[in-house]
C-alpha cells in the first residue's frame, strides 16, 4: 500500500553528476530535496568514467565544445559554473588531481572520490536520497508534481529530469528522460549515439584484420576535424579521433583520415628528387605501423622505387594517405556508446535555469537535455554546469 506523500520542495530523478549536483547545490540553498534513482548506489557513470579516474572536468571547456540544435544554449549555464568552479571543490576535498592532456583533468585516485565529494556537498538534513527503487509514475496538478517510486511518492512544486540518456543499457542507462519530457509536452530532439566506435563492411571490412593498430590521424567529418589516435577494432574504428567525430557524423557520411597529418601533399615527390632508389613501400613504411603500411599500399596499387614512378601518380599516393575515404556502415551503438547525442529539446527550456518554458516548475539538466560534449571532461562539466543553473531557482 502506497503510504501518504510526503512534501519537498523539488525532487530530483536520476542520482548522476548533473542530479548530485543539483541536489547538492539546492539542499545548501535551504529546499527540502527528495534525489531518486533505480541504482543501488548513486554516481554509477562516475565511477566507471576516464577508466576509473573520472575526467572530471576540461580546463579549455568553451561552448564552441558542445554539439546542440541550437549552439548558444550552452553558454549561459557553463558561463556561471565553470571548469575553474569544480576545481575549487575537488580542491577543497583534497582530491588530488593531475592534467593528463589537451586540458583533461583526471583524479590521481579514484572516481570514488568524486562521488564521495557530491554526496558530501549533500546537506543531510535537506537532502533525503532514494536509491534501488523504480519511478512508477509521475503526475501534476495544482501547481504540483507527484511522484510514486517503489511503495511511497512525494510532491513537489519543481520536478527536474536528470535520468540522464540511454547509452551503456546495462549500466541502468534508460530513455525515461523523453518519456518523462514527453508527457508534458516537450520536444525531443532525434537521439543518437555519441563519442561512439564506428564500424566498417563491405569491402572495408579488410581493415577489421589491423584490429588493435593504433595511428596518430587527423579524423574529419564535414568541416570538423580531430587530431588524435585513431584505433582500429575487430569491428571498424575506434580511438579519441574517431570517438570525437563520430557525434558529427551520419549515416551515408564519409569519414576523411589523414594517416599522414605532418606531412605536405607533395612530400614523395620531394623525397623522389632526394631518393629516387627508395622503394615507395619503404617510404611509407617509415612513416606508418607496418600493419597499417601494408594494407594502405596493398590498397594503393602503386609499387616500384620512387624514381620509376610519375609525380603525379606520386601526388595521387600521398593525397590518399592524407583523405582516406571510410565510409562507415554504422555505430556500435548505445552499448558501447560514452555518451547520446540530441535529447529533450533546448527549444523548449530555459538556458538561464534549464526550466521548461510552458511547464513551470519542471527542469531538464544533464545528458537528457540536447547538449553533448566532446570527449575529454566536457560531458561532466555540462552536468555540473547545468546542475548549478537548475539549483538556483529551485
Ligand atoms: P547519468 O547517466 O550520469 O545519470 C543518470 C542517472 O539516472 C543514473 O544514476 C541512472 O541510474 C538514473 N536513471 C536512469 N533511468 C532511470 C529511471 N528510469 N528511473 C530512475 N533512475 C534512472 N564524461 C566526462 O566528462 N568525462 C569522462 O571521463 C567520461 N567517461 C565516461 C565513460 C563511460 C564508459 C561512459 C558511459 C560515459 C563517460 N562520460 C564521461 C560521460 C558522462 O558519464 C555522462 O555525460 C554523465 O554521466 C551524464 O550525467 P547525467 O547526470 O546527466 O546522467
Amino acid at each position: 500500500m502506497t503510504s501518504t506523500p510526503t512534501h519537498y520542495d523539488a525532487i530530483i530523478l536520476g542520482a548522476g553528476g548533473a542530479g548530485l549536483m543539483c541536489a547538492a547545490l539546492a539542499g545548501q540553498r535551504g529546499r527540502k530535496v527528495l534525489l531518486i534513482d533505480h541504482a543501488d548506489e548513486p554516481g554509477k557513470k562516475i565511477l566507471i568514467s576516464g577508466g576509473g579516474r573520472c575526467n572530471f572536468t576540461n580546463s579549455n571547456t568553451t561552448p564552441d565544445r558542445y554539439l546542440s540544435a541550437n549552439r548558444h544554449f550552452a553558454k549561459s549555464a557553463l558561463s556561471r559554473y565553470t571548469a575553474q568552479d569544480f576545481i575549487a571543490l575537488v580542491n577543497k576535498y583534497d582530491i588530488a588531481w593531475h592534467e593528463k592532456t589537451l586540458g583533461q583533468l583526471f583524479c590521481d585516485g579514484s572516481a570514488r572520490q568524486i562521488v564521495a565529494m557530491l554526496m558530501e556537498e549533500c546537506p543531510d538534513e535537506y537532502v533525503t536520497v532514494s536509491l534501488g527503487q523504480s519511478i512508477t509514475d509521475i503526475s501534476h496538478s495544482d501547481g504540483q508534481y507527484q511522484v510514486g517510486y517503489g511503495n511511497k511518492s512525494a510532491f513537489a512544486s519543481s520536478l527536474v529530469i536528470a535520468t540522464g540518456g540511454p547509452s551503456i543499457p546495462k549500466m541502468g542507462a534508460t530513455s525515461f528522460a523523453y518519456d518523462i519530457a514527453r508527457q508534458f509536452g516537450l520536444k525531443v530532439v532525434e537521439p543518437r549515439p555519441a563519442l561512439v566506435p564506428l564500424t566498417l563492411g563491405g569491402e572495408e571490412t579488410l581493415f577489421r584484420s589491423l584490429s588493435g593498430v593504433s595511428a596518430p590521424v587527423i579524423a574529419t567529418c564535414g568541416k570538423t576535424a580531430f587530431r588524435e589516435a585513431a584505433l582500429f577494432t575487430h569491428r571498424g574504428l575506434s580511438g579519441p579521433a574517431i570517438l570525437q567525430i563520430s557525434s558529427y557524423w551520419k549515416h551515408g557520411e564519409p569519414v576523411s583520415v589523414n594517416f599522414l597529418p605532418d606531412h605536405s601533399p607533395d612530400w614523395l615527390v620531394e623525397l623522389k628528387r632526394q631518393q629516387p632508389r627508395l622503394h615507395l613501400k619503404k617510404a611509407i613504411a617509415e612513416l606508418l605501423p607496418s600493419r597499417l603500411s601494408e594494407t594502405l599500399i596493398e590498397r594503393i596499387a602503386l609499387a616500384g622505387d620512387l624514381g620509376n614512378l610519375a609525380d603525379r601518380k606520386l601526388e595521387e599516393a600521398a593525397r590518399r594517405l592524407s583523405n582516406w575515404r571510410f565510409m562507415p556502415n554504422g555505430t556500435e551503438g548505445y552499448a558501447k556508446a560514452e555518451v547520446t547525442a540530441g535529447g529533450i529539446s533546448t527549444a523548449d527550456i530555459s538556458s538561464k535555469n534549464m526550466e521548461a518554458r510552458q511547464m513551470p516548475g519542471l527542469y531538464a539538466i544533464g545528458e537528457a537535455v540536447d547538449v553533448t560534449g566532446w570527449l575529454g571532461g566536457y560531458n561532466f562539466q555540462w552536468a555540473w554546469a547545468s546542475g548549478y543553473a537548475a539549483a538556483q531557482t529551485l
